[in-house]
């Protein structure tokens, strides 16, 4: 530990004597890295950028490289050729490919656990195996090999019922059958007809909770945990959270759903737990633990684990965030984060993901976004997702393509600010819910 802080503090000074400025390059081309990238560019220590791939906003911030997220070869071959001091790693693809590991292995600092460690996210049957050793609450589940030993389970279940993909499936692979007819049929789509793939070959079928969701994320290096303020994230494409299910249309923070003592509570009774038992297996969790949570009747229960930063949820948490990000990631790939307060903002932020026609459906790319250059950067901040630069112009690029966050002393004013901006923004045929933190600025009885 001694010996740690000593290192670090040794390699500040040298840095500081030599004028260098810390190489940090980001993994991924979402919202979630583009606020990671714009985090670190307000960091007082002024590191130098990197992002591989990035999309157009990004590119204002940081020296975007063209390689993809998932070319581990790539990515470890240009940190070495670029000397790069850290990397931090967005998407979860990655960490299920092992790049924590291949980044150590050739001395690579990295944030972001390893291979085995991100099975948290990778595999749902070992993330309910790891809660059931660590004694958390979860909903119950019984994961499948055969389609015929799942179908015949189905039918003495009680329904609603999740029908849950193993694997990673971006964020498509779960179901809630309100029928046994349903459930029938996600089981034969995702163990027979493989419209998941390889993820969908195994299946968990679960107990139905009905609550409210709530996501906290943590800072871990293995030992500590450093808790993120609570966000609620809007998975559905409509308001009033209906519709077909999306990557996520809009976050805020905090939510007051997860008040002092929910936070304490899930750190204590969840994350805690969590990390203590992977490094008790010798598969210490480094990074950010990402828990799912569905609160009924005021207790906490995991619904899924992430082995990262949760996309819009990173669009409304950093922003918040008091500490040197920077600061915080060296501490937890150093495994001295017991050495380092995680302070957060007073005030609120509300994100809006403004998404492409279509989305979550088919939808075109390359229509020209406008309105951008006229912003009042003051009044919110355009976090670019699905963008590319066409000659002068930006144009979209993906599903969700830009999260315009909000941020004021009140729910209302940062709400109020993220629509504002929403609005001078002009994409053909362009979607976004109108209702984003409803559910903090109108509780029901
Ligand atoms: P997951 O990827 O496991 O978080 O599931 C995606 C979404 O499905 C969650 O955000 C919930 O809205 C819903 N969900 C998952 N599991 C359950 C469950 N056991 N009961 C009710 N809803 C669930
Ligand atoms: N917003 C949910 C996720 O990042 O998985």
């Amino acid at each position: 530990m001694l010996d740690d802080q000593f290192e670090h503090l040794r390699d500040v000074l040298l840095a500081f004597k030599k004028g260098k400025r810390v190489k940090v390059l980001v993994v991924g081309s979402g919202g979630r890295e583009h606020a990671m990238v714009w985090k670190l560019a307000h960091s007082p220590r002024q590191p130098r950028l990197f992002c591989a791939p990035g999309n157009a906003g990004i590119e204002s911030l940081a020296t975007c490289v063209p390689i993809k997220a998932d070319d581990v070869a790539g990515l470890k071959a240009f940190a070495q050729r670029e000397g790069i001091d850290l990397t931090v790693v967005g998407p979860e693809a990655p960490l299920a490919l092992g790049i924590a590991d291949e980044f150590r292995k050739s001395k690579l600092k990295i944030f972001g656990p390893t291979r085995h460690a991100a099975r948290l996210e990778a595999s749902k049957r070992f993330s309910k195996e790891i809660m059931a050793k660590a004694g958390i609450p979860t909903a119950r589940a019984k994961a499948f090999d055969q389609p015929a030993e799942a179908l015949a389970y189905v039918e003495h279940h009680d329904v609603p019922v999740v029908i849950k993909a193993d694997g990673l499936a971006q964020g498509k692979g779960v179901l809630i059958a309100q029928t046994r007819e349903e459930a029938r049929r996600a089981i034969v789509d995702s163990m027979e007809k493989a419209v998941f793939g390889d993820a969908g070959k195994h299946v968990l079928i679960e107990q139905y909770l009905q609550g409210e969701e709530l996501t906290i994320m943590a800072f871990t290096d293995g030992r500590t945990v450093a808790p993120m303020l609570p966000a609620q994230d809007h998975k559905r494409i409509g308001d009033g959270d209906t519709g077909l299910n999306t990557g996520g249309m809009g976050a805020y923070c905090p939510a007051p759903l997860g008040t002092l003592g929910m936070r304490a509570q899930v750190t204590r009774d969840i994350l805690q737990p969590i990390v203590d038992v992977m490094s008790r297996l010798g598969s210490p969790f480094q990074g950010v633990l990402y828990a799912g949570l569905m609160i009924v009747h005021e207790v906490p229960y995991v619904l899924e684990f992430n082995a990262r930063m949760g996309d819009p949820e990173t669009q409304v948490v950093l922003p918040l965030l008091k500490t040197d990000l920077l600061d915080v990631l060296e501490a937890v790939v150093e495994h001295r984060l017991d050495q380092v307060p995680v302070e957060w903002h007073d005030g609120h932020a509300v994100c809006v993901v403004m998404s492409s026609a279509g989305y979550p459906g088919p939808y075109d790319v390359g229509e020209p976004i406008r309105g951008l250059d006229s912003l009042d950067p003051q009044s919110a901040t355009v976090f670019h997702a699905g963008t590319a630069r066409r000659g002068a112009d930006i144009v979209t690029a993906g599903g969700r393509v830009l999260g315009i966050t909000g941020r004021g002393a009140t729910l209302a004013d940062a709400q109020a600010a993220a629509y504002r901006t929403a609005k001078q923004i002009a994409i053909k045929g362009c979607h976004y819910p109108h209702d984003i933190a409803y559910r903090a600025l109108a509780p029901r009885g």
